[in-house]
């Protein structure tokens, strides 16, 4: 079926974990927008981003999980993106609207970015809204208690898995760095913590904000097998 009108996409924003970190806005329209994408990293793994919001759904919704795989090999994620925006203009051509769920904020390290790129090359006419959310950035450093900056203080916020040699230059000139998806390279960061004598001011969470938070505040504790991808690290010499 075609309509002339053409659905609305939102881009959503859910926090970290903690569904009293929605925005009102954001739990607004996640009750009512009839078709939610969500994203998947395996198939049939679930999604992080509906269980945070799986309470505020009504049956006539409709859910559709988008697959992402963590892959860091361009044609393999370009052609997750691409399949991801023709069923997402799919609906929109049918006149409803859609929202796609973010973990945290929609825009920061988010698959929304590339997702809403592809929609506004691909559909000219596409209208849409972002509704930013709690970062785990913030999340995070609340559940740790940790400013993350004072006055002239200066944060950094990267990637570790992307590059390792700009993790050390990073926590050389910052007074705080933020490192997301470190599970895959905690046993390098951990000794470099030592070998900067950072390790006291350093904290890692994982699943902020669930039932299953952890909180690490002696590193030389952690198992660094068993890291959760969810898993935060504030390093700061703020303290
Ligand atoms: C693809 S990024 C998504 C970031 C998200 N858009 C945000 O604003 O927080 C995934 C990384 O976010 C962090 N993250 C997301 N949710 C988290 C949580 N509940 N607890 C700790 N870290 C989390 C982890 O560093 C994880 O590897």
């Amino acid at each position: 079926m075609t309509s002339s009108r053409k659905g609305k996409l939102y881009g959503i924003g859910v926090g970290p974990g903690d569904p009293e970190l929605l925005t009102l806005k954001a739990a607004r329209l996640i009750g009512k927008v009839p078709v939610i994408f969500t994203p998947e990293a395996k198939r049939g793994g679930g999604s992080h981003a509906l269980k945070v919001v799986e309470r505020l759904l009504d049956p006539s919704q409709e859910v559709v999980l988008l697959h992402f795989p963590m892959a860091r090999e361009k044609e393999i994620l370009e052609a997750a993106w691409s399949e991801a925006v023709e069923k997402i203009g799919e609906v929109l051509q049918t006149g409803r609207d859609a929202a796609f769920l973010t973990i945290g904020d929609t825009l920061l390290y988010s698959t929304f970015g590339y997702i809403l790129d592809g929609m506004r090359k691909r559909f000219h006419d596409l209208v849409w809204e972002i509704v930013p959310g709690v970062t785990s950035v913030t999340a995070v450093a609340a559940a740790a208690g940790l400013p993350l900056a004072r006055t002239s203080e200066r944060v950094l916020i990267l990637p570790a898995t992307y590059r390792p040699e700009e993790v050390r230059d990073a926590l050389e000139r910052f007074e705080t760095v933020v490192l997301m998806k470190v599970s895959r390279v905690f046993d390098h960061v951990l000794p470099l913590l030592k070998e900067l004598g950072l390790l006291s001011g350093a904290v890692l969470v994982s699943r902020c904000g669930t039932p299953e938070e952890r909180i690490f505040r002696d590193l030389d504790q952690v198992d660094p097998a068993s890291i959760d991808y969810l898993s935060t690290l504030i390093v700061t010499k703020s303290q």
